[in-house]
C-alpha cells in the first residue's frame, strides 16, 4: 500500500539531485509525498557531512521529528546520505529509534526495503562502490521532481577522486565514477520534452568528466545538439582541469550558459599546497584571464575557505588579495571545519573560533562590495532571463536568472505571463545579491543567440 512520505534535504546540489530522484522512484512505486512531517509515514532526512555543522542541524532535526515517531510508532526514521555513510552503526548508538539508515549509494533502495519490510536492514552504508551500470535506478528513466518545473539537476558522475586535505566528500560518497554519455543525454531531453527549460549538470568536478572517450566539452557539445533544452548549466569546475577545449566550448555555444563556478579555496600558494589543491595563485589567475578573454560577459563564483589549520594574517591577506583581483561575482565562503578521517584532521587546528569568524566577516564584506560594483556594471543592459516565478517579497514582479546566473527581479506590465519563459529584460537597479529590470515586450520573442544586448 502507498505510504506518505516526507523528505528533507541538507546540503549540496547532489543532494538535492538524490532527493529529487528519490521522490520520483517513490511515486513510482506509488508512495505519496508530503510536506508536512506530521502527517507522515516515512520521515527521510537526507544529510550532508561536509561541515560539522551541517551534521548538528541533521541530527538536531533528528530528534525534533523524534517526537512523531513517538506519538505514532508505525512511522518509519530514515537517514540517508552522506552523515548516514559516514556515521553508519553509530548513528544507532546516538539515535537508536533510527529505522534505516542508508548511505548516498543505497539511497534508491529505499522503495525497495519499504516493499519487502522483513528483509530490510536496519544499516544499509557502502564500502565497495557501484558504478552507474550496475545500479538498474539509472537505467529507469526516473525524472527528479523539482520545486519548479522549468528547470532541473542532472548528476553527470557521483563521487570524488581529488582528496583535498579538509573534505571529507570523496570519503562518504566514493571514487569519481562517471554517468554513460547515453543517460545523461536521454534525462536531459526527457527533462526538455516535460517542459524544462534549463538543466545544470553537476558533478564534484564536472571537469574531469569521461566516458568512452568523450569529455565534458564533448558532453556540452552533445547536449546541445542533441537535446531540445535551452540552456545548459554545469557545476562545479575544479581549476585543474579546466581545459581550453572547454572555455572553447562555453564561448561559442549558445546554449551553454556563462557561468563558471571555479572554487579558489584560498589565495596562499602554502595553503594550497596543504590543502592539496594541485595549482598555484598565479596558475588561478592565468586561468582567470583567459576564461574573461574568451568568454564574452562571463561570471565567476568561486568557494572559500578561511582559518585553515596554519593559516596565518599574511596568508589570508593573500586571499583578500585574489578576491580583488579575480572579482568574483559571488562567493560561498566558510570557517574551516575539522573532518574526521581527512588529512587536515591530522594538523594542528590552529586558527582561534574567534580569528576564523572575524576573517570571515572581512571576506564576505570585501566580497558584497565587489559583487555590488559588478551588478552595477549591468545598469542599462538588457539580458535574457528564464522566469520561474513569483518575487517572494512582491507578489506582482516575477523572478528568474540571467544566463550568467544572476537573480532577476522583473517588473512585467501586469497582463503579461511570463512563467518559464525566456524573456528580455532591461536592469535598472541592483544591489549585490539581486538585479532588478523591466521587461522589454517589444523583443519578447525575437531569437538571437547574442549575450546582452544593448538597446
Ligand atoms: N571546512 C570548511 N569548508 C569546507 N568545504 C569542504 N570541506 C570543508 C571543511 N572541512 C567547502 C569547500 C568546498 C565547499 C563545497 O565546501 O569550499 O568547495
Ligand atoms: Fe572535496 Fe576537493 Fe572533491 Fe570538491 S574536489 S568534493 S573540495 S575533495
Amino acid at each position: 500500500m502507498g505510504k506518505k512520505v516526507y523528505l528533507q534535504t541538507f546540503g549540496c546540489q547532489m543532494n538535492v539531485y538524490d532527493s529529487e530522484r528519490l521522490q520520483g522512484l517513490l511515486r513510482s512505486f506509488g508512495h505519496g509525498i508530503t510536506r508536512n512531517a506530521k502527517d507522515a509515514d516515512i520521515i527521510v532526512l537526507n544529510t550532508c557531512s561536509v561541515r560539522e555543522k551541517a551534521e548538528r542541524r541533521a541530527l538536531g532535526r533528528l530528534s525534533d521529528l523524534y517526537r512523531y515517531k513517538q506519538k505514532n510508532p508505525h512511522v518509519m526514521l530514515v537517514v540517508t546520505g552522506c552523515m548516514a555513510q559516514r556515521m553508519g552503526k553509530e548513528l544507532l548508538e546516538v539515535m537508536p529509534y533510527l529505522d534505516l539508515v542508508l548511505g548516498p549509494d543505497q539511497i534508491f533502495q529505499l522503495p525497495t526495503y519499504l516493499q519487502n519490510n522483513k528483509e530490510c536492514p536496519q544499516v544499509a552504508v557502502c564500502s565497495s562502490r557501484e558504478d552507474f551500470d550496475s545500479q538498474k535506478i539509472w537505467q529507469q528513466e526516473i525524472l527528479p521532481e523539482r520545486k519548479t518545473p522549468f528547470t532541473s539537476f542532472v548528476a553527470i558522475s557521483r563521487g570524488c577522486d581529488n582528496f583535498c586535505s579538509y573534505c571529507v566528500v570523496p570519503y562518504v560518497r566514493g571514487p569519481e565514477r562517471h554517468r554513460p554519455t547515453h543517460q545523461i543525454i536521454r534525462e536531459i531531453q526527457l527533462l526538455a520534452e516535460s517542459g524544462c527549460k534549463e538543466v545544470t549538470l553537476i558533478g564534484q568536478n564536472v571537469n574531469s568528466y569521461k566516458f568512452k572517450g568523450k569529455d565534458f566539452a564533448d558532453l556540452l557539445q552533445m547536449a546541445s545538439d542533441q537535446t531540445n533544452i535551452d540552456w545548459i548549466r554545469f557545476m562545479t569546475s575544479y581549476p585543474k582541469d579546466l581545459s581550453e577545449k572547454l572555455i572553447d566550448k562555453i564561448a561559442t555555444l549558445p546554449k551553454v550558459c556563462e557561468h563558471i563556478h571555479l572554487p579558489l579555496q584560498s589565495g596562499s600558494d602554502r595553503v594550497l599546497k596543504e590543502m592539496n589543491r594541485g595549482y598555484t595563485s598565479q596558475d588561478y589567475l592565468k586561468l582567470v584571464e583567459r576564461i574573461k578573454e574568451r568568454i564574452e560577459d562571463v561570471s565567476l563564483s568561486t568557494d572559500i575557505i578561511v582559518g585553515f589549520p596554519t593559516e596565518t594574517k599574511q596568508d589570508f591577506e593573500k586571499t583578500l588579495d585574489m578576491v580583488r583581483k579575480v572579482e568574483f561575482d559571488s562567493a560561498f565562503m566558510f570557517r574551516y571545519s575539522e573532518r574526521e578521517g581527512t588529512k587536515a584532521a591530522s594538523f594542528v587546528d590552529d586558527v582561534p573560533e574567534e580569528e576564523k569568524l572575524g576573517r570571515l566577516h572581512i571576506l564576505i564584506k570585501l566580497q558584497k562590495e565587489i559583487s555590488k560594483k559588478k551588478n552595477l556594471r549591468l545598469l542599462g543592459k538588457t539580458f535574457q532571463v528564464l522566469v520561474d516565478g513569483k518575487s517572494r517579497k512582491d507578489k506582482d514582479k516575477w523572478k528568474g536568472k540571467t544566463k550568467s546566473n544572476k537573480t532577476v527581479i522583473v517588473e512585467g506590465n501586469g497582463s503579461e505571463d511570463v512563467l518559464g519563459k525566456i524573456v528580455f529584460v532591461k536592469i535598472n537597479e541592483a544591489d549585490s545579491f539581486t538585479l532588478f529590470g523591466t521587461l522589454q515586450e517589444q523583443v519578447l520573442m525575437k531569437k538571437s543567440v547574442n549575450r546582452n544586448y544593448d538597446f
